[in-house]
């Protein structure tokens, strides 16, 4: 943004007691990203250069998880509220920068366009931009002192006097303070309060005392939701779900029942896509446009490119590679394979460990014998081939382009190209034997009825 070099610190350090949970609350996910995920992602996509992490417990787990960013971690080994936990973060604020962001580790829906927004403010001019929003119940926020444009003060719920407790604009925790100054400002907080913390807040009184000017940007109350419970933390993802399906659905996606849809944060859905109810999405799915996903699928990890068919009753697992126009059918498990253009995979069948040529066409029941029990082996299927129903490739084993696989077949060879293989035992005929059997069963039966 502009020039301004940015510093995002992000607090983390809460015991998230009542999450009743051994992992650290911010690494409990919302769309399979721990929540502390969302907040770095915003912060990147908002031009942040650095961030700065401060945790209480689990440091290098949550260190861990953000290890796609360019992080340094901060211990605050007690937790004295949010002024001194910002202070953790001295040595990596000291380095300099134009703008330091404070965000809170557990609000996975703070939008990238809200952290702009606040970042806006100081480069046009305010010395702290604090982000509010008009709370249905305010009780327990702190509340926005405003005069004329600017804030004179934030005050906590719990020192709050009646007439500041009417306020229903609240301190939403988002704050961008001018890097030059905040050190000095954090310096001088102190504790004299109802709870005895060193409240981050107090930064605006301070910094209004020496003549800073404080600006309000106001937020959509949903950008600023925490979860303090597992309760709270569905009612974030359901938030979040909601969100991602509307942005999908606008940018050319359809979706029957959206409320039936579960997106990952990461999946990427071309336009013209179509999805019917019920599906699932784990991490590192994309589709491409025009692809149709049946009912009750289920993917993860898996590239499925334009004008497929998946489904109804799918799975695809991570390394399904899927080109153009294939079909995945019903019962279908594909896991690590390149299914090539236009082949079908239709029913009940999994296919792990391989690649199929394009228009090869895999029968119901085919199976890849894929592991030994030790190692996993590859089964490469070339182009045009048809495999007959109820089939097993026993991997490692490759089949030639054009090859046709006798239905019931037990392939342990290669197969040449444009050969016919056949791998089961060989039909026999015994003429009236059927009868005889049926004949012999009606004589025992009559035998029975007659000795009761
Ligand atoms: C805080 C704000 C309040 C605001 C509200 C919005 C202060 C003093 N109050 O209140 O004005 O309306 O958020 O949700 O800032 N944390 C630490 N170390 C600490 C204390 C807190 O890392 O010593 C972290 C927590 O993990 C959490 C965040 O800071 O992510 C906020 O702390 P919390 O105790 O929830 O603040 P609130 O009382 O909700
Ligand atoms: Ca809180």
């Amino acid at each position: 943004m502009s020039g301004r070099s940015c510093l995002a610190v992000v607090l983390a350090a809460g015991e998230g007691t009542r999450m009743r949970s051994d992992l650290p609350k911010v690494l409990h996910e919302v769309a399979g990203l721990p929540m502390v995920g969302h907040v770095a992602e915003a912060a990147r996509q908002a031009g942040v250069d650095r961030l700065a992490v401060v945790v209480g417990r689990g440091a290098e787990a949550v260190s861990a998880a953000l290890s796609t960013h360019d992080v340094a971690t901060h211990l605050q080994t007690e937790r004295l509220g949010t002024g001194h936990a910002v202070l953790a973060a001295r040595d990596t604020i000291a380095l300099g920068f134009d703008d330091v962001l404070v965000l809170f580790g557990d609000t996975p829906l703070l939008s990238t366009e809200t952290i702009e927004r606040a970042r806006s403010a100081l480069a046009s001019g305010a010395d702290i931009a604090v982000v509010g929003f008009h709370a249905a119940d305010p009780t327990g926020y702190g509340r926005l002192i405003v005069e004329g444009e600017t804030v004179s003060a934030i005050r906590e719920h719990k020192d709050a006097s009646p007439e500041e407790r009417k306020i229903t604009l609240c301190n939403g925790g988002v704050m961008a303070i001018s890097g030059h100054r905040i050190l000095g400002w954090l310096d001088r907080i102190g504790n004299d309060n109802a709870k005895r913390e060193y409240y981050l807040t107090d930064i605006v009184a301070i910094a209004v005392a020496d003549g800073a000017r404080v600006n309000v940007v106001e937020a959509p109350a949903e950008d600023l939701m925490g979860a303090n419970t597992r309760v709270e933390l569905a009612e974030l993802e359901a938030a979040w779900q909601r969100r991602r399906r509307r942005e999908l659905m606008l940018s050319g996606v359809t979706m029957q029942a959206p409320e039936t849809v579960f997106l990952a944060y990461d999946t990427a859905i071309e336009p013209d896509a179509f999805l019917e109810p019920n599906v699932v999405f784990g991490p590192g799915v994309t589709i491409g446009a025009g692809s149709v996903i049946r009912a009750f699928s289920h993917l993860e990890g898996a590239t499925v490119a334009a004008d497929c068919e998946i489904g109804p009753f799918a799975r695809l697992r991570p390394g399904a590679d899927l080109s153009e126009k294939a079909k995945v059918g019903n019962f279908c498990e594909v896991k690590k394979a390149k299914v090539g253009k236009g082949a079908k995979i239709n029913h009940l069948t999994y296919i792990g460990d391989a690649e199929i040529g394009a228009k090869s066409n895999i029968g119901a029941g085919t199976i890849t014998c894929n592991y030994d029990g030790i190692n996993k082996h590859l089964t490469s299927i070339g182009a045009g081939v048809f495999v007959g129903s109820n089939t097993s490739l026993v991997a490692p084993v490759a089949i030639g382009d054009g090859a046709y696989i006798a239905s019931g077949s037990v392939i342990t060879e290669n197969v040449s190209a444009d050969a016919l293989a056949l791998g089961r035992a060989r039909q026999t005929e015994k003429p009236g034997r059927a009868a005889d059997i049926r004949a012999r069963n009606e004589a025992v039966k009559a035998g029975r009825s007659a000795g009761k």
